[in-house]
């Protein structure tokens, strides 16, 4: 199968199953998930089936799943962000409102976890809900140091939870369902995985496109986030302004762009880049511990996009 025969199932699979009977939450389910996205995790899912044996399929409901929990997460975290755009167009919580957007989310999560108790087992849902738990975490700790300069370990305790956790689990799951039995290492693949992306996200804020991305660039510094990019030059900038710029209720654009050049010429965007680099060669060291195959490779093509991508 392409990987465009994949996608199309995915998208049908997305569609199918926001099926409540209150007209508002198709809607704002359906907004969002119209609104596109890469589709990573379902993919991702549905490889690692693959790889471990198993036929891609049989992962396709558990995939779709765990886009749902992300499509959950991200209506959250716009209403956290107070964000107004998302995938090129308002967001939902601009669109609908809070309070709707939360509880879509909600019934989205619910969802999710109602498609693994048919088409999953006890073992994926621990992994499911753990994961759940983690991206609660990580976004709480994010909070917490908004507006202040953390460490790499923090930052790396921020990211696991907040982004690496659900792709972590996206491999098991499907690793999983495809007979595998060795949680812990396709788990580890998932985790690197999802820092070499969020890394790149968070390097996408400084260098990005924000017509590509769908969202506006230098949002980080604008929300007083200190992301790799910055923190890996901090001895090589003035973090006195740093500090200033993200400790700001309100920043600037001539603020955004003076602490955005100040990482970019200290090699901010090289440094995070080479960090997700470690980590995607990392994902395909672990690889090496399954057959090569179709599907292997499909993984480590995914891996190798997560780097290179611009949106
Ligand atoms: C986007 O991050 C947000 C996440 C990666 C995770 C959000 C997680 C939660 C809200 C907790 C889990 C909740 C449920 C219901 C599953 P970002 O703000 O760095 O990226 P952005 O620029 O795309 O908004
Ligand atoms: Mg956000």
């Amino acid at each position: 199968m392409s990987k465009t025969e994949f996608l199309e199932s995915i998208e049908e699979e997305l569609l199918k199953n926001i099926d409540s009977r209150v007209k508002l939450i198709l809607e704002t389910g359906e907004y969002l998930i119209r609104g596109g996205g890469k589709r990573v995790r379902p993919l991702l899912t549905m490889f690692s089936c693959g790889m471990c044996g198993g036929e891609p399929n049989q992962a396709l409901k558990l995939g779709v799943a765990l886009e749902y929990i992300h499509a959950a997460s991200l209506l959250h975290d716009d209403v956290v962000d107070g964000a107004e755009k998302r995938r090129g167009k308002e967001s939902a919580n601009l669109l609908f409102g809070n309070g709707v957007a939360v509880l879509t989310g909600d019934y989205m999560y619910a969802k999710a976890l109602h498609i693994f108790s048919t088409y999953g087992t006890m073992q994926m849902i621990r992994i499911v809900s753990r994961a759940v738990m983690d991206m609660a975490e990580g976004q709480v700790l994010e909070l917490s140091r908004v507006g202040e300069i953390i460490s790499e370990e923090e930052y790396f305790r921020i990211i696991d939870g907040k982004t690496s956790a659900l792709f972590a689990a996206c491999v098991a799951v499907g690793g999983l369902a495809g007979g595998c039995t060795d949680e812990r290492l396709l788990y580890e693949i998932g985790l690197s995985l999802g820092r070499a992306f969020q890394l790149i996200d968070d390097l996408l804020d400084y260098v990005g496109d924000g017509k590509k991305l769908g969202k506006p660039v230098g949002n980080d510094i604008r929300e007083g986030k200190a992301t790799y990019p910055l923190i890996s030059v901090l001895d090589k900038i003035d973090v006195g302004y740093a500090k200033e710029v993200l400790g700001k209720a309100k920043v600037s654009d001539e603020e955004v762009r003076r602490l955005r050049d100040m990482v970019l010429e200290a090699g901010g965007d090289y440094e995070t880049k080479r960090r997700a680099q470690e980590e995607v060669y990392r994902v395909k060291t672990l690889l090496s511990g399954f057959s090569p195959g179709e599907y292997r490779s499909r993984i480590e093509e995914m891996a190798d996009f997560i780097i290179s991508r611009s949106v």
